[in-house]
């Protein structure tokens, strides 16, 4: 497959690279973006190739998307399929047999709640962010459907991310993303993440008592367990550095929920779709959440999708006469499009045929034995977190002190630009990077990840 270069595309243009780029946002700071602008052609397997013709190894699966690989012939041949057949249902008048059927099929794979199938019902939408949103109107419209209409009060925490709209950004604990659109929607709180590694309260796991979850029932408590509706968590958290709690973490938000009939929501986005080595993070835990969101590489990255699940005794409020009751109040105008859910369906038959989350789990153990290994050679990763093939390190200057690289160095910002220039692509933080490579990877592709990772710390510790 050719593809045209980026001066190809700036002459057909009739125009300069300055003005050719001058008409989109990205999400990176514009300016700085367009000194050295990465704009991807195509995609095959586990590789993308950018205008210039070069090749990237995709670690990071686009941004956690692309779960069965790009251009995967399973997905692609179902997309063709169903565009000849129908590529829009009204969506004020219905549905489409594809929502329907995967509706069923991600009930039937979603956690059981006590030993039982839960029987979920499902709300399908095209982003992440259209999901948290709909799981926070759900949980206040559920209080409202079933006595309690005083409780509205979502507890999420500091450090995380769960979208860009209005309340899911009011959710999400990340200053950076959040003071520039302040003021945010009234009614959220948060507190302290599980981040063992430095712990917010100075404790020291396991003899820390999992303060960061037992002071949650403190936090409802003082807030009045009658106002709080839900609290929303990544079972693991990314934007963080990737904060992988303690085995009692979710247990624990699991019992305080019940004790004050609070809603736990999981926003499994990331987690979700094999990426922890079981279809959802919640069966990795153990905890099965009564609403549970799931995005990103449900299409495979090919087309928007996202869903909303919640247990059917949740669901069961919404159902009920007219007059009492208007059904759950939340939709959008591409919400359980057919293409999207012809896309889902080929991706859980890709994954389950193959067993990838097995994949998952086997690559994940080589990325994690790997990472150590970079971890002893190179004296400056403080710490390894993630499950399956979602893994996180935090760099220090000191291991011993877990001291930081000073801010202004960006260590972790260094090691990702360096990882590209070599041809990799992770995400990347000043303290942190995290890597998220589809569940297709191979043990030669693990080995390959982790070749470039080594070269590109070791030659960004050259420079210091
Ligand atoms: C955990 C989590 N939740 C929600 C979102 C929002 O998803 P979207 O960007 O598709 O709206 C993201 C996006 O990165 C995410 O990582």
């Amino acid at each position: 497959m050719s593809t045209a270069t980026l001066p190809d595309l700036i002459s057909a243009a009739q125009t300069t690279e300055e003005q050719f780029l001058r008409h989109i946002f990205v999400r990176d700071q514009m300016a700085e973006w367009t000194k050295n602008p990465l704009i991807m052609a195509k995609a095959e397997g586990v590789y993308y190739w950018d205008v210039a013709g070069k090749r990237y190894l995709d670690a990071l699966s686009g941004i956690y998307v692309v779960s069965v690989g790009h251009a995967n012939r399973r997905v692609l041949e179902a997309l063709r399929k169903q565009l000849e057949t129908l590529h829009f249902s009204p969506p004020m008048h219905g549905t489409n047999p594809l929502a329907v059927q995967l509706a069923n099929r991600l009930s039937e794979l979603a956690p059981e709640y006590n030993g039982e199938q839960a029987g979920w019902t499902v709300k399908f939408q095209c982003g992440g962010s259209e999901v948290t949103e709909a799981a926070i109107k759900l949980a206040r419209q559920y209080h409202k459907l079933t006595g309690s209409p005083g409780k509205y009060k979502i507890i999420g925490r500091y450090q995380s991310w769960h979208g860009s709209t209005m309340a899911s950004l009011s959710a999400s604990g990340l200053k950076s993303r959040k003071t520039v659109n302040e003021p945010l929607a009234p009614g959220f709180l948060h507190v302290f993440p599980p981040t063992c590694y430095r712990c917010p309260f100075g404790k020291q796991y396991p003899d820390c008592g999992i303060t960061c979850a037992t002071i949650i029932n403190d936090v409802i408590d003082m807030e009045d367990p009658a106002t709080v509706a839900a609290i929303i968590v990544e079972p693991i958290g990314h934007t963080g550095g990737v904060i992988d709690p303690p085995e009692e973490y979710l247990p624990i938000l699991r019992d305080i929920c019940d004790r004050h009939n609070i809603l736990l929501i999981f926003d499994e986005i990331i987690t979700g779709i094999g990426r922890t080595g079981n279809m959802f993070a919640a069966q990795t835990f153990g905890v099965t959440p009564d609403i549970l969101c799931i995005g990103k590489g449900l299409s495979g990255g090919t087309v928007p999708l996202s869903a909303m699940l919640c247990r059917r005794s949740l669901a069961d409020a919404f159902w009920g006469p007219i007059a009492e009751n208007p059904g759950f109040v939340e939709g959008h105008t591409f919400e359980g499009n057919p293409i999207s859910c012809a896309a889902g369906l080929a991706v859980l038959d890709e994954i389950l045929e193959r067993d990838l989350c097995t994949n998952a789990r086997v690559q994940g153990q080589r990325l994690r034995a790997g990472l150590e290994r970079l971890a002893k050679k190179h004296g400056i990763i403080g710490d390894i977190r993630g499950k399956g093939l979602f893994q996180g390190i935090e760099f220090v200057k000191n291991p011993a002190t877990k001291e930081r690289f000073p801010q202004a160095m960006a260590f972790g910002v260094q090691v990702g630009r360096r990882a590209l220039q070599n041809g990799m692509l992770c995400r990347f933080d000043p303290h942190w990077i995290a890597l998220g490579p589809a569940l297709t990877f191979t043990a030669e592709q693990i080995d390959e990840l982790l070749a470039i990772l080594d070269r590109s710390i070791g030659e960004v510790l050259a420079t210091i």
